[in-house]
């Protein structure tokens, strides 16, 4: 039988989405290697190898077959819009798209004043449809991480960031102004092993689904 290569991101989510498929049988202590750098893990007994990636290169690593499946949040998914099935919320790692301000600005006036508001983020794309959605224009600062300090230092004005437990925000004195989406975890499939692995792919989805369904946190 072939090996099924996975897809998993590195950071918060990691150690949730390794008990998780270690409980649903598809990966073995190969994964739990604190002491490894290597970002390509196999577990021979499971017939399973294991990419660690960035959660926003998880989807390109499924989309072009490099991967069968991968592990990622709806966050990543919504922005990039890959062409890639997504199979099954996993129901972990929630946290909220968010737009939020220094705790001693104006939201009003942020949003209405006659000047264009510059807006940091890593969800450029989202946080264009937000706005367009709300008739107001923005300019749109990307950036690829610690967004909550931009308004800090005059970079921006506003930022659209995801937050989980609220303490990067807090601690960074920013307020939330309005909650946009919310995002969890997902299981996704490139296309074409969707249909060659079924025989794979379907009794990992079936298992993943019944330890979820048992599961405290769903
Ligand atoms: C994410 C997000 C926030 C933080 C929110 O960043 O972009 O900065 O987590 O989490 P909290 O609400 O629990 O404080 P991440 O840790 O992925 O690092 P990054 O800033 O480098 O993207």
């Amino acid at each position: 039988m072939e090996f099924l290569t996975i897809a998993l991101p590195k950071g918060r989510p990691y150690q949730e989405t390794v008990r998780l498929l270690r409980e649903a049988g598809y990966a073995g202590p190969e994964l739990e290697d604190d002491e490894s750098r290597s970002l390509l893990i196999e577990c021979p007994a499971q017939r399973t190898r294991f990419i660690i990636a960035r959660d926003s290169d998880v989807p390109t690593y499924v989309e072009y077959g490099a991967a069968d499946l991968g592990i990622v949040g709806k966050n990543v998914l919504m922005e990039g819009e890959p062409k890639v099935y997504e199979l099954l919320d996993l129901g972990y790692s929630v946290c909220r798209f968010v737009l939020a301000a220094p705790a001693s600005s104006d939201p009003q006036l942020l949003l209405n004043g006659s000047s264009a508001r510059r807006v940091a983020t890593k969800y450029p794309r989202m946080t264009e449809a937000y706005f367009s959605g709300l008739g107001i224009q923005v300019e749109t600062i990307y950036l690829h991480g610690s967004i909550e300090v931009a308004p800090k230092v005059g970079l921006a004005d506003m930022i659209v960031d995801i937050t989980e437990t609220g303490r990067t925000l807090r601690e960074n004195n920013l307020a939330v102004i309005d909650e946009l989406w919310t995002s969890s975890m997902r299981l996704i499939a490139n296309r074409a092993s969707y249909r060659l692995q079924a025989d794979r792919i379907s009794p990992l989805v079936q298992r993943l689904r019944a330890l979820l369904s048992v599961s405290p946190n769903q």
